[in-house]
């Protein structure tokens, strides 16, 4: 505590939902951190780690939660706060309303505190080819170039952090569907625009047409509103309904574009 927080005594209250292993029960416990002008929701939780006592004085076990680049650039620190899924280190205690209530995200499984598993996210990832597959044994050189106007929506998809924020906003991601989501989705169209991943769009686009796929989209558009990075969510969605309905066509009638 700083000789400033000492003199003002001025404290922030959190109340915390915990959960200390996957099938635990959760409960709340509150904690009262000193304040520090500027400060964010991270530094109050890295406080509480080092200081393990609730509000009303009895030791408890450090929070546990999830953080890599401290900017709004990886994703990890995604949790619900004030009702509101967002990162945790771009949260700045002067801009919320207090008690600050932190909860994890629902719509992953709880690994422990707010600590969640985004494996849902990563294998649908996986399920839509959300790369571009290139032999890096030898140097390709530069890539191929891109018109401009298509580089510039393209590189806004691009910023994506698979912070999971779209799923938890999503009503139609649950437990018990096996929807994709709306960010893979999304990457189905950056990589699809892409001139060397073009190569496998045929496969990208089979994946999102099947079990899962574009056809659970209920429409809501919660995740273009939650979305951190602003991401055009619902344009790639109803894009790539279009591209699927080509290429169900196509592949209905038959097309040199099939046999290529
Ligand atoms: S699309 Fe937006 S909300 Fe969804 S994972 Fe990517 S950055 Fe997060
Ligand atoms: S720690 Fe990376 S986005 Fe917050």
């Amino acid at each position: 505590m700083t000789t400033q927080q000492v003199e003002t005594g001025k404290t922030v209250r959190f109340r915390i939902l915990r959960q200390d292993n996957p099938n635990g029960a959760s409960r709340w416990e509150e904690f009262e951190v000193p304040y520090r002008p500027g400060m964010n929701v991270i530094s109050a939780l890295m406080y509480i780690r080092q200081h393990p006592v609730t509000a009303d004085g009895k030791p408890t076990t450090p929070v546990t939660w999830d953080m890599n680049c401290l900017e709004e650039v990886c994703g990890a620190c995604s949790m619900v706060i004030n009702g509101r899924p967002r990162q945790s280190c771009s949260a700045l205690v002067d801009q919320l309303e207090h008690p600050i209530r932190l909860e994890p995200m629902k719509t992953f499984p709880v690994v422990r505190d707010l600590q969640v598993d985004r494996s849902r996210m990563f294998n649908a990832l996986k399920k839509v080819k959300a790369w571009i597959p290139i032999d890096g044994s030898y140097d390709l050189g530069e890539g191929p170039r891109m018109p401009e106007r298509k580089r510039q929506w393209a590189y806004e998809l691009s910023k994506c952090m698979t912070c999971g924020v779209c799923f938890e906003a999503c009503p139609n991601v649950s437990e018990k569907s096996s929807f994709i989501g709306p960010a893979p989705l999304s990457q189905v169209r950056l990589f699809n625009t892409h001139p060397t991943g073009a190569m496998n769009k045929d496969e990208r686009l089979d994946a999102i047409m099947g079990e899962g796929g574009l056809a659970n989209c209920g429409n809501s558009q919660n995740c273009v509103a939650a979305c951190p990075k602003g991401i055009p969510l619902t344009t790639s969605i109803a894009s790539l309904n279009r591209a699927t309905t080509v290429h169900m066509f196509r592949k209905f009638f038959g097309s040199d574009h099939m046999v290529d």
